[in-house]
C-alpha cells in the first residue's frame, strides 16, 4: 500500500469539507425519536420534558425555538373554534387529548397561526402513556410540528400556569440533550420515566 500523494490528500480533504458544509442533514430528520423541551418560565415547572413527535403527519422541527410562548388553547381540547385565536399566531399551543382527533386539533391551531402544538394526555395521573400520534386519514393537511406528552406533565404545566395566573409558559423546543451537561438536566420530580 502506498501513501497518498499530497495532491490526493488535499482532494480528499476538500471533498470531506464539502460534504460536511454543503450536504446539510435536515434537522427534522434527527428528531425521529423522542425529543425534549424545556420550560423556562414559570420557574417552578422549569424542567426538561420528554415528548413524542407525531408519527405520520405534519412536519418535523427544522430549527430550535428559544423562548417561545406555549399558549393554552381555549377550549383546551381544541375541538371547536379557538376563542383565544388572537394569542395563537407565532406561538406553540398546548392542547388536551380527547373529543376529536389529534390531526383536527393541530390543524385548527395551525389555521389560527400556531407554529407548533404540544398535546398532553387527558389522564392527569398517567406518567407513562407517551402516544405516537397518528393521522385520522381524513386527508386533513398539517404542516407544523407537534409533540405528545404524558398526562402528569400536561396537567402540572396547566396547574402551574393557573396558580401564576398566566395564559402561557415560555419554552425552548426542541432541546439537543447531547449539549446539556447531565447534572443540569432537571427532570420533572413527578415523572420518573425520562
Ligand atoms: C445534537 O448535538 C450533537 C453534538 O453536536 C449532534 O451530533 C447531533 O446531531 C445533534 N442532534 C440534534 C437532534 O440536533
Ligand atoms: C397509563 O396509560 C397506559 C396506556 O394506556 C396504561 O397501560 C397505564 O396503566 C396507565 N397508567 C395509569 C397510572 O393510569
Amino acid at each position: 500500500m502506498r501513501f497518498l500523494s499530497l495532491f490526493e490528500l488535499f482532494v480528499s480533504l476538500g471533498i470531506l469539507v464539502y460534504v460536511i458544509v454543503c450536504v446539510e442533514i435536515p434537522a427534522w430528520k434527527l428528531f425521529d425519536h423522542d425529543v425534549y423541551f424545556k420550560v423556562v418560565d414559570p420557574a417552578e415547572i422549569g424542567y426538561y420534558y420528554r415528548a413524542s413527535p407525531a408519527k405520520d403527519f405534519g412536519k418535523g422541527f427544522n430549527k430550535y425555538f428559544e423562548h417561545t410562548l406555549l399558549v393554552v388553547a381555549d377550549p383546551v381540547q381544541g375541538c371547536s373554534e379557538l376563542v383565544n385565536s388572537h394569542k395563537i399566531p407565532g406561538n406553540f399551543i398546548l392542547v388536551e387529548r380527547g373529543e376529536c382527533s389529534f390531526v383536527e386539533k393541530i390543524a385548527r391551531c395551525e389555521e389560527a397561526g400556531a407554529i407548533g402544538v404540544i398535546v398532553y394526555d387527558n389522564n392527569p395521573d398517567n406518567r407513562s402513556n407517551l402516544v405516537a400520534m397518528i393521522d385520522d386519514d381524513r386527508g386533513i393537511e398539517v404542516n407544523i410540528p407537534s409533540l405528545f406528552i404524558v398526562g402528569s406533565d400536561g396537567f402540572h404545566i396547566r396547574r402551574a400556569l393557573e396558580r401564576n395566573s398566566l395564559e402561557s409558559a415560555i419554552i425552548n423546543v426542541p432541546i439537543n440533550m447531547t449539549y446539556v451537561p447531565e447534572h443540569q438536566i432537571r427532570k420533572p420530580p413527578w415523572t420518573k420515566t425520562l
